[in-house]
C-alpha cells in the first residue's frame, strides 16, 4: 500500500507560486554582494587595486575571515584567495552594498594584478596527485604471466554540468551576536560546521535554514558552505542582512561539476576469451582544490567491475590536480563514470570473442552470496536475471541487436543495454563513524504529528515519502504530519541529504520513531521521540586496503536504449528508452516514476550531448545555449519498471533510489550509437560531431 502515491505534501506551495526560494527572501536593509574572481589559472598576487566606494558600500577579503578556509572534509580551499590564485574565478574579494548594479559596477572596477605561475589545464597533463588508493585482490601478477592475451583500451568521460534549475543563491544575516544564513542548499549541517569553522564562532551561534531548493543534483552539496562562509562573514561585518545569488553563467563557469575522468584497463584473458584478471588505472580530474574528490573517487573505484565478478584485480585510483575549477558531488558519485568505461569495456571484450555482448556479460554476472570486489558480500537478493528477462520483453533487445548488425542506407539503427547497481548511502563506515544520525518526532496535543530531520527535499519528494512513511505505521492521514523545510536551530543533525541515503537511513528512523509513538500514545498530550542511527553489522570496511563491506545493500537497474542514427548529419534520435530497476520498495511509485524518467534522461544528455570544455582554465559552454540539456522535445515517453525486492534494513523495505537512475543510460546509450555504426565508442558524449568522426 505504501507504494500508492499520492499528492506531494509540497505540492500546492510549489504550483501556487508561494514557496519562497532565496531570490524570494526580502530584507528592509539587505546588501547585494559581487565576487571579484581570479582571471588567471595560476598566479601570484601582486597587487589590488580598489575603487573609491560611495557610502554604504564595503569590501570583505581574507583578511575579514577569522580561518580562512571553507571546511568541506579538509579546509584547503580559501573562502578567499590570499597571494595566490588556483584557478580563474577563484574569489579574491566581495564588494557589498544596496545597490545592486552599483555593486556589479564597483566590482568590475577592481584591477587586480598578477604574476603568473605554471598553470596545469587538463587532466591528461597533470602528474600531482591529490588523492591516490592503490589495492589489489586476487593474484593478479600470476594471471597477467598465464594470459593468452591481454586486452588494454583507454576510456574518457566529459564533465557533466547539474544544472539546477534555480543557481545557487544564500543570504546572510545578522542579529543579537548570532549569523543565520538561508539557501538553496542539500546539507544544513555541513553549511553550519563550515560557518563555525570559517568565523570561530560557537555552535550557538551559528544558524542554518534552507530555502525551498530548485534542484540540487550534488551541486549544492558541497558549494553553499562557500556561499554561507561569505554571507556569514559579510553579514557578520556590516551587521546587515547580505544576499549572494549567481547568475546562469558565474554558475556554471565556478561551480563543482562532474570529474572527468579517464580510465586505462589492462584485461588478462585465457585462450577461451575468458577474464583472468583487470589491472585499471583510474583518474578523476579534481581541479583547483580537493573538496569532496576523495569521496567520488572512492564509490568510482567500487564501480569499476560493475556488475561482475572478476577473479582478480589491481587498481591504481588517483584524483589529480589541475588549474581550473574544482569538480565536487553529482549524482552518481563517480559511478556514472565507472559504469560507462565498465560496461563499453565488457561489450567490446564480447565482440572480440565472437559473443553477444549480453550473453558475455550473463557469464561474469554477481550473485546473492558472491563476494563483492573489496571481498564484501552480497548478502540480498539479487533479481539481474529476472530484470534482464523483462527488459528483453519489453523491448526485445536480443532480437533488435542481432537484426541491426548488418545494415545498409543512410539512416541505421542501433540498440544498447547497460546492467548497473549502486551502493545505498554513505561508502564504508562514515555513517556510524561521522554521521551518527539523530532524528526527532513530536505529537502536538492536537494530534498532528511533526518530522524534525536536517534532511531537504529538492525535487526528489523526500517531504512527502518521509510523510508517507510516518503515516503508514501511525495509521494517520498524511495531511496530520507535518514537515518543513530544515532548520538546525529546531532540527537535529540526522545527516546530510547525499548518497541517496535519506530514505534508507532516515527513513528507517522515522520508521522507528513513529513505531514508539505509536506504542506510547497518550491523546492531547505533547509527546517526543528522539531516535538515534543502529549500526548493522557488516565485514569492516578499511580504506587503506579496500577491502570489507563498501555498502549494507545495494540497487539495481537495467537500462535499453534504441537509436536511430543519420549518417549524413551524424544526428541520432531517440526511438526507445527502458529502464527497469530494483530499489527494494518504492515508497511512492509516481516520485520514483519521476526520478527514473529523469535520472534517465539526465543519464542520457550525458552521453550524448552535454559537452563542457575547459579551455586555458576557462569552461567554454557557461550558458544554457551553449551547453546543452537535453529538453523535453529532445525525448520520446520512457517505458519504466520496478521490481518490487525489499530489503530488511530500510523503512517498509526501500533502499536508495535516486541516483542509481542516472547511471545506466550513457552506456547504454553509447552501445546503441555503437550498435548502429559498427564500431566502438570509448569516450562520452557521443555528440554528433563524434558520429561524423566514426563514419
Ligand atoms: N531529484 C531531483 N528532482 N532533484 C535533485 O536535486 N538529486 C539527486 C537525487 N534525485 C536530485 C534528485 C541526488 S544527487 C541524490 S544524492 C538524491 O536525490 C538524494 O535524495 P535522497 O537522499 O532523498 O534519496
Ligand atoms: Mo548526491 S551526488 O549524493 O548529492
Amino acid at each position: 500500500m505504501i507504494s500508492q502515491s499520492v499528492v506531494k505534501k509540497d505540492h500546492v506551495e510549489k504550483m501556487s507560486g508561494q514557496a519562497s526560494y532565496i531570490a524570494d527572501y526580502r530584507y528592509p536593509d539587505m546588501l547585494y554582494a559581487k565576487l571579484v574572481r581570479s582571471e588567471k589559472a595560476h598566479a601570484r598576487i601582486v597587487s589590488i587595486e580598489r575603487p573609491k566606494l560611495p557610502d554604504g558600500y564595503g569590501i570583505v577579503d581574507a583578511d575579514d575571515v577569522p580561518k580562512n578556509g571553507i571546511k568541506v572534509i579538509k579546509a584547503e580551499q580559501p573562502v578567499f584567495a590570499k597571494g595566490e590564485t588556483r584557478f580563474i574565478g577563484e574569489a579574491i574579494l566581495m564588494i557589498v552594498g544596496p545597490e545592486k548594479e552599483q555593486v556589479e559596477r564597483l566590482a568590475k572596477q577592481v584591477k587586480v594584478t598578477y604574476e603568473d605561475l605554471p598553470a596545469v589545464l587538463s587532466l591528461e597533463e597533470s602528474i600531482t596527485s591529490c588523492v591516490k588508493y592503490e589495492f589489489e585482490h586476487g593474484e593478479v601478477t600470476e594471471q597477467f604471466a598465464k594470459a593468452a592475451t591481454v586486452y588494454e583500451e583507454v576510456f574518457h568521460t566529459g564533465y557533466q554540468e547539474q544544472a539546477y534549475i534555480e543557481p545557487q543563491g544564500a543570504i546572510g544575516l545578522y542579529e543579537k551576536d548570532k549569523v543565520t544564513m538561508i539557501g538553496s542548499l542539500q546539507c544544513p549541517y555541513y553549511v553550519k560546521s563550515a560557518i563555525e569553522y570559517a568565523l570561530e564562532e560557537a555552535p550557538d551561534n551559528v544558524q542554518v535554514i534552507q530555502s525551498t531548493t530548485g534542484g540540487a543534483f550534488g551541486g549544492k552539496e558541497d558549494y553553499p558552505s562557500l556561499l554561507g562562509c561569505l554571507v556569514a562573514v559579510a553579514a557578520k561585518k556590516f551587521k546587515k542582512p547580505v544576499r549572494i545569488i549567481f547568475d546562469r553563467r558565474e554558475d556554471i563557469a565556478v561551480t563543482t561539476k562532474r570529474h572527468p575522468a579517464k580510465f586505462v584497463y589492462k584485461v588478462a584473458l585465457n585462450e577461451n576469451n575468458e577474464i583472468l584478471a583487470m589491472d585499471i588505472d583510474a583518474r578523476l580530474d579534481g581541479g583547483a582544490y580537493e573538496g569532496l574528490s576523495s569521496v567520488v573517487l572512492q564509490r568510482s573505484l567500487l564501480a569499476l567491475t560493475g556488475v561482475y565478478k572478476i577473479p582478480a584485480i589491481r587498481v591504481i585510483g588517483q584524483v589529480m590536480e589541475t588549474n581550473t575549477v574544482p569538480n565536487g558531488a553529482f549524482r552518481g558519485f563517480g559511478a556514472p563514470q565507472s559504469f560507462f568505461a565498465i560496461e563499453l569495456l565488457m561489450t567490446h571484450l564480447a565482440k572480440n570473442a565472437g559473443m553477444a555482448a549480453l550473453d558475455y556479460k550473463k557469464k561474469y554476472m554477481v550473485r546473492q552470496g558472491d563476494k563483492t570486489l573489496t571481498k564484501g558480500e552480497f548478502r540480498y537478493p539479487i533479481l539481474l536475471p529476472e530484470m534482464i528477462e523483462e527488459a528483453e520483453k519489453l523491448s526485445h533487445y536480443s532480437e533488435k541487436e542481432a537484426f541491426y548488425r548488418n545494415q545498409k542506407g543512410r539512416y541505421k539503427k542501433g540498440i544498447g543495454m547497460s546492467i548497473f547497481l549502486h551502493g545505498c548511502g554513505f561508502t564504508g563506515s562514515a555513517e556510524k563513524d561521522h554521521i551518527k544520525s539523530v532524528l526527532k518526532m513530536v505529537r502536538y496535543e492536537d494530534g498532528t504529528v511533526e518530522i524534525l530531520a536536517s534532511n531537504t527535499d529538492m525535487g526528489q519528494g523526500l517531504k512527502t515519502t518521509f510523510a508517507k512513511i510516518a503515516a503508514e505505521v501511525l495509521e494517520i492521514p498524511l495531511e496530520q504530519i507535518r514537515i518543513v523545510n530544515p532548520d538546525t536551530d529546531r532540527v537535529p543533525n540526522s545527516g546530510p541529504t547525499v548518497a541517496s541515503r535519506s530514505i534508507m537511513v532516515v527513513g528507517k528512523l522515522i520508521e522507528r520513531a513513529a513505531k514508539k509513538l505509536k506504542k506510547d500514545y497518550k491523546k492531547g498530550v505533547y509527546q517526543e521521540v528522539v531516535e538515534h542511527y543502529v549500526h548493522t553489522e557488516m565485514i569492516p570496511w578499511d580504506i587503506n586496503t579496500f577491502s570489507g563491506d563498501a555498502y549494507p545493500t545495494y540497487s539495481w537497474g537495467i537500462n535499453v536504449v534504441e537509436t536511430e542514427v543519420d549518417t549524413l548529419t551524424g544526428q541520432s534520435k531517440l526511438l526507445g528508452v527502458w529502464g527497469i530497476f530494483d530499489v527494494g520498495t518504492a515508497i511512492d511509485e509516481t516520485i520514483m516514476k519521476g526520478q527514473m524518467e529523469g535520472g534517465m534522461l539526465q543519464g542520457l544528455g550525458y552521453g550524448s550531448c552535454e559537452k563542457m570544455e575547459n579551455v586555458g582554465g576557462v569552461i567554454k559552454q557557461a550558458s544554457m545555449t551553449d551547453y546543452i540539456i537535453p529538453t523535453a522535445k529532445d525525448t520520446i515517453p520512457f517505458v519504466t519498471k520496478l521490481i518490487d525486492n525489499p530489503y530488511e534494513g530500510g523503512p517498509f523495505g526501500a533502499k536508495g533510489a535516486g541516483e542509481l537512475t542516472i547511471i545506466g543510460a550513457a552506456p547504454a546509450y553509447a552501445e546503441a550509437i555503437e550498435c548502429a555504426m559498427g564500431q566502438r565508442v570509448s569516450s562520452i558524449p557521443v555528440t554528433p560531431e563524434k558520429i561524423l568522426d566514426l563514419i
